[in-house]
């Protein structure tokens, strides 16, 4: 029989306080680790993350005090899976190599998302991004390359290509076209309104972790790459965060809150490796278990509704991280020159004369770009930059190796 998390008994909330050797989970050998291991944690522990926030948020929202100590309860152990799923990252793998991880999940979740997302709106917002963190991806590795001349597939493997995306340098969009429309939660298919939750504490988790370990690289073009992209990170938790419902109450976003950590839990366990990390995935399934029930008590008491009519009577298709580059392929083939326009997107060249995308380009890159600059240092190094293009040369034909590296030749030759 299909699982159903509304039907299962989780941990109660008494047992779920761990002792510190409890949380202080191994970490795993970062030579040895499944790729996809790495990213499962990266996405369990942004997911965490925007749990805690979250209950705070709503505990800032609220003047009743028996509720502020039901949230609270819950809280405390949404920071302590946190912990337990976040510090399954070695001390010796590096702000880099966590940072290839980062991407990687970006892209493989995006992908995976958007081949399974049935709202079409919401399917286009995906691989509009999905393009763009492929090239980060692509940056970061060059910049490992460049200053470690470390292979950065030895953090990715042979599952995710790293090659030109929609090159970073023409991402940077007004913040005006980084709006999108928002989604109906009620009439929207549940897997919609999962995916979205889903994606918006991925991408906040990269923005965050962004801000924060940007300034401990050395030298200013790492500094300079890590703003850069920073920078991207924040326009896509804008363009994600907007198809989020607005409309819904604070337990109502509570109640998906809950059911999509159970989701990813329950999905997560089905494919994973790593005995210790599977043992995290299905103890914090157990006690999420218990969120949602507690979830579902705080909406029949405080808004008299039957949480049951809210979320799906099974629990949709599952989540995987697997490789998509036969699907990345086919959007890179198509959607290179598209832009955001609005709450949409149009191709670059369709843009009515004097856009304020234009305007917003010349403003940030008026002295260049550092993701443009890492290549080129790279180039000059090295006479090549670092791509892992598994299925064949680049589908999108100005940036192929063999037109793309003379073209970078040629520029820094005439700008010498
Ligand atoms: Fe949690
Ligand atoms: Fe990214
Ligand atoms: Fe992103
Ligand atoms: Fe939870």
């Amino acid at each position: 029989m299909a699982f159903n998390p509304l039907e299962e008994k989780g941990m109660p909330m008494e047992k779920q306080f761990k002792s510190w050797v409890e949380v202080n989970t191994k970490p795993y050998n970062k030579d040895t680790v499944h790729p996809y291991t790495r990213t499962r944690g990266i996405l369990m522990n942004g997911i965490e993350v925007e749990a805690a926030l979250f209950l705070h948020d709503f505990a800032r929202h609220t003047s009743d005090l028996e509720l502020k100590k039901t949230l609270a309860l819950s809280r405390r152990v949404e920071q302590q899976q946190q912990k337990a799923v976040n510090w399954m990252i070695p001390g010796n793998e590096s702000t880099l190599e966590v940072t290839l991880g980062y991407e990687q999940v970006a892209v493989d979740l995006t992908a995976f998302l958007a081949q399974t997302e049935p709202d079409g709106y919401v399917k286009q917002a995906l691989d509009f991004a999905l393009l763009e963190d492929f090239d980060h991806l692509y940056r970061y590795a060059n910049y490992m390359k460049m200053t470690e001349g470390k292979d950065p597939s030895s953090v990715t493997k042979q599952y995710t290509e790293i090659t030109v995306g929609r090159p970073t340098a023409l991402e940077h969009r007004h913040p005006l076209d980084e709006i999108r429309n928002f989604v109906d939660c009620k009439k929207a298919d549940p897997v919609t309104n999962l995916h979205i939750y889903t994606i918006v504490a991925a991408e906040q988790q990269t923005m965050n972790y962004y801000m924060n370990v940007g300034n401990r690289f050395t030298d200013m073009l790492g500094r300079g790459l890590y703003q850069e992209i920073g920078q991207m990170e924040e326009q896509h938790v804008s363009h994600y965060e907007s198809l989020m419902d607005p409309n819904l109450t604070w337990f109502e976003m509570l109640l998906w809150h809950e059911y999509n950590e159970c989701w990813l839990y329950y999905s997560l366990m089905q494919e994973e490796p790593l005995a210790e990390a599977r043992a995290v995935w299905e103890q914090n399934l157990s006690m999420e278990i218990e969120h949602l029930r507690v979830a579902c008590e705080l909406m029949r008491k405080y808004e008299k509704k039957d949480p049951l009519s809210l979320l799906p009577e099974s629990m949709p298709q599952i989540f995987k991280f697997q490789s998509n580059i036969d699907y990345i392929r086919e959007i890179l083939g198509t959607q290179m020159e598209l832009t955001g326009y609005g709450t949409d997107y149009i191709p670059v060249d369709e843009l009515p004369k004097d856009n304020r995308y234009v305007m917003f380009q010349s403003q940030v890159n008026a002295t260049g770009s550092p993701s443009e600059a890492v290549i080129d240092t790279l180039i000059q190094k090295s006479g090549n930059d670092y791509r892992n293009e598994i299925s064949g040369p680049h589908p999108w034909a100005p940036y192929r190796r063999t037109e793309a590296v003379p073209a970078v030749k040629r520029r820094l030759e005439a700008s010498a």
